[in-house]
Formats: C-alpha cells, structure tokens, sequence
C-alpha cells in the first residue's frame, strides 16, 4: 500500500508517501517538511491564524512535490492518512479538509491518525525496529508522557507531565535567556559550550515515586539564576548546560523507573525533543548499563514531520481501519 501522509498540526507543513510492500526505512518513499518558523519568529511563538493560512498556501505544492520526488502520481495512491488531533484546530482542518478531499477523488480510503500515535512509531520505520512490548517516552512540545505499549495500538499511560511538556520548558527557557524562537534547538546548541556543574538545578519529583513530572519549577530556579547571573557568554551557556542536564536526568530516571515498573527491556523515545543529543547519548548509556535496548527516529524523524503519518496511518489502513468521508478534526485527544 502506498500512503500519503499529511501533517498540519502546528507550524510545520509536512507530507510524506510510505509504501508498505517494500517497509523499513527505505519504504518511505519520499517525504518533505516545510517549516513556518520564519512566519511566527517575529511573535516569538506560533500564532495560530498564520499557522492555518501558511497550511493553505504550501500544503498542496507541497503534496505535488512529494509525489514528484517519490516518482509517482496521484493515481498511485492507495490511502490517505492525516493528522486528526491533537493540535491547532485551523490548522488541523486544512490537512483533514485536503486529505479527505483528495481521498474522495481519488476513491481511496482516509484515516485521521492521533499526532502522537504518529510520533510513536517513528522509530518503527528505522531498520531492525523494536517488536512490542516497550516503554515509550514521548516528549515534544506540547507532550511529556511514558507509555507502555503491550501491542501496536494498544497504549496505557504511565505518567505524564502535570504541568509544561519537556519542550514546552526548553522553549519557555530559551526565550527568558533572550533566545529567538523556536528556543529549544537553540538552548541546546548553546548547553554545548558550557560546563557541567557549574549551575546545578534541581531534578523535579525525581525524590519520590512515580512516573508523573513536572518542569515548570525548574523553569523558576533557572529564571532566578538567570536574573542574579552576570550574564555573559560563558555563564548563558553554563546556565544552559545545567537546564539541560536536569531535564535529561529527569527524563532518564522516570525512564529507568518506568522499564522497572513493567518488566519491559526497551525504549523508545519520540517527539521533538528526542532530537536533543544529550538526552539520546544520556538513554544509550543507560541502556547499555542495564542490558536493555534503546531505540529513537533519526532526529529529522523526531520533531514534527508527515513521514510519521503515513507510516502510522498504513499501519491503520492495513488493518482495515479507516473512518467515513467527514472532516473531523479533535484539537484535545488523549492516545
Ligand atoms: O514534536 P515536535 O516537533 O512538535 C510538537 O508536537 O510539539 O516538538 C517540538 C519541540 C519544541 O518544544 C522544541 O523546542 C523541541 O521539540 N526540540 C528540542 C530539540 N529539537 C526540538 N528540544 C531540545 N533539544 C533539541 N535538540
Ligand atoms: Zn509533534
């Protein structure tokens, strides 16, 4: 089956072709992001009417393009599958209103995939991929959650964050230490240069048991350094270090602590922030300590994309699951 994913769920456009008869990585036979973060930089943060707009005007070149690039055409297509939620409803509704659309001239069979469902299984795609059950740590932008996956589509919540989401706290950082949208990237790329130890934040809700977080204190005690810093180049980045070091050894606990409470040997970690080189560096060698597995999407992978889509939503398809021709969008949707 070759599927056409779309994802407009935020600020990136993205579309994809994942054909199953051929699987695994190579099965993704093209696919292509275009990021709005130009469009939103100058309000520091997405402003969800551009957003929307933005997806009207690059979604359909970019479908065009993706097929292109894929060396095939609409006549192709076997099914389409499209970010339903959770996400921006504007923006949502312009992948759904063009998926459904097209599914219906080309009388093929659509599917609404949940976003993180997508972010999920991305690291399925990647060669040798990890057979169910896993712990799965997902943390982007507007998520931090541990789940167990007993089987494909078959999740139980662990824990999740009570408050900011794991890149949500990047972000928010990012921006009180003057950094420009989006901040994420940025503070890690400046944590590279600075030395560990020298600002030591706290490890929040690490002290006591469970899998939940939380990191807007951490966002607190980081703003107070800031504030008392002498704020030069050395010191930003030594602030940025030690954010990121805490937020890693966050993760990394609750992560050991999640593998524990299920008996489960591997992980899986997906979203945006997966992308972060310490925290992927930070897992492998606890992994490798404990004799487990840790599996992660190639960083393209990790942070929003339309490859994750397709490949969620022809697992779907595959197995017979695919909804009527109403464009329905969920903007809140639990997984
Ligand atoms: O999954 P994603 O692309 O979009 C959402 O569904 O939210 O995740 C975006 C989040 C942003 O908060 C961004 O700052 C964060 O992922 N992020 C990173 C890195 N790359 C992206 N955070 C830390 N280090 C990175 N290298
Ligand atoms: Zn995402």
């Amino acid at each position: 089956m070759k599927v056409l994913g779309i994802e407009t769920s935020c600020d990136e456009t993205g579309v994809a072709v994942y054909d199953t008869a051929i699987g695994g990585v190579d099965g993704l036979r093209a696919h292509a992001v275009y990021s709005q973060i130009a469009l939103h930089a100058e309000y520091g943060g997405v402003v969800p009417e551009l957003a929307s707009r933005d997806h009207v005007r690059k979604l359909l070149p970019l479908v065009r393009q993706t097929l292109d690039e894929a060396g095939l055409s609409t006549d192709d297509i076997d099914g389409v599958a499209y970010t339903a939620g959770p996400g921006l409803v504007g923006a949502l509704l312009v992948g759904a209103g063009v998926a459904r659309a097209l599914a219906w001239g080309l009388d093929v069979p659509a599917i609404g995939v949940h976003h993180m469902e997508g972010h999920l299984l991305a690291p399925l795609m990647e060669d040798d991929p990890p057979a169910a059950p896993f712990v799965a740590l997902l943390v982007s932008g507007g998520h931090t959650q541990l789940v167990a996956v007993d089987a494909i589509g078959s999740y139980r919540l662990l824990g999740e964050t009570l408050d900011d989401a794991a890149g949500e706290a990047f972000d928010k950082t990012a921006k009180m230490m003057g950094l420009p949208y989006p901040g994420g990237p940025q503070l890690a790329a400046l944590a590279e240069h600075g030395t560990p130890g020298v600002f030591k934040f706290p490890r929040p809700m690490t002290t006591r048991p469970g899998l939940d977080f939380s990191f807007s204190g951490l966002k607190t005690q980081v703003l107070l350094a800031w504030q008392a810093s002498d704020k030069t180049d050395t010191t930003k980045a030594d602030i940025a270090r030690g954010f990121e070091d805490a937020v890693v050894d966050t993760l990394a606990i609750k992560c050991a602590r999640a593998l524990d409470a299920t008996g489960f040997d591997t992980l899986i970690v997906a979203g945006g922030v997966g992308a972060n080189t310490r925290l992927r560096e930070k897992l492998r060698a606890d992994a490798q300590r404990r004799g487990g597995r840790v599996c992660f999407p190639r960083p393209a992978l990790c942070t929003d994309n339309g490859a994750m889509i397709a490949f969620a939503g022809a697992l779907r398809l595959e197995a017979g699951q695919y909804g009527d021709a109403a464009v329905h969008v969920v903007p809140r949707w639990d997984m």
